[in-house]
């Protein structure tokens, strides 16, 4: 199946160089109190799951977040961009598992059977670089075993708000000439995947998990200003 706009531009922004500077990131951002905040929400997940939980990370980068993952479970790992990956693979190996959970494909498209996994995390991706929609968190909730659990972050569209002209480029961004529309894009072009408070409920409303759970994350870290939506949902037993 062909990739969508938003997975292509995925693609092509997390370069080689882009995933080199993001990885080299990565240890600093071990000891950044967001990490320390999301890392905690993902072991939080893990207290009422069986002995070896299945676990997804869907769009891993680098996979900042394997460490939060607790050594006994069974770790997947989705990404678009090979150029993540490559780190990401050091990554897990680092942890002591083997590179084989990871695979490179666009969560749209990519299918698990249903009740493949105990817990799915998303952090800094839907809503942000990825659309997010019914039909993804329909998916996500089918992959889930019953009492599975799945967490993830949308930006706060509230708190990264686009200036008028930007406003005004963004909405003229579909008819700009490509090389144009490539350099805007990263700074405004994402922006119509965030998400407002009341939007983000209704989606979540809409959706069949038995138990919900919204919270809101501001960046304490100097290097990015914004706010995170922190959604959980639960399964039910069935
Ligand atoms: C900001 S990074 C976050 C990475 C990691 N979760 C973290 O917190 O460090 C966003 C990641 O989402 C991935 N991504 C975006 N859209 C995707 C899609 N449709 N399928 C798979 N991965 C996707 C990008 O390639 C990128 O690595």
């Amino acid at each position: 199946m062909p990739l969508d706009n938003a997975a292509k531009y995925a693609r092509r922004f997390y370069s080689e160089t882009y995933a080199k500077w993001y990885s080299n990131q990565d240890s600093s951002a071990l000891s950044d109190p967001n990490w320390s905040y999301y890392a905690a929400a993902i072991r939080a997940l893990f207290s009422h799951t069986c002995r070896r939980p299945s676990v997804l990370d869907l769009g891993c980068g680098t996979g900042r977040y394997f460490q939060a993952v607790p050594a006994h479970s069974d770790l997947t790992a989705i990404d678009i961009s090979e150029n993540m990956l490559k780190h990401a693979e050091q990554a897990l190996v680092e942890c002591g598992r083997s590179p084989a959970g990871i695979q490179c494909a666009d969560f749209r498209q990519v299918n698990f059977p249903p009740g493949t996994f105990d817990l799915i995390y998303s952090v800094g991706v839907l809503a942000e670089y990825s659309p997010l929609d019914s039909a993804l968190l329909n998916k996500l909730y089918v992959w889930l075993k019953p009492r599975g659990k799945l967490l993830f972050t949308a930006l706060d569209a509230q708190s990264r708000p686009l200036s008028l002209t930007k406003k005004a480029a963004s909405l003229a961004l579909p008819f700009m000439p490509a090389r144009l529309r490539g350099r805007l894009y990263p700074s405004i072009g994402v922006h119509r995947f965030y998400m407002s408070e009341a939007r983000l409920l209704r989606l979540f409303a809409g959706t069949p998990f038995a138990q919900k759970a919204v919270s809101r994350h501001a960046s304490e870290s100097r290097s990015w200003q914004g706010a995170h939506f922190v959604c959980i949902g639960s399964k039910s037993g069935e």
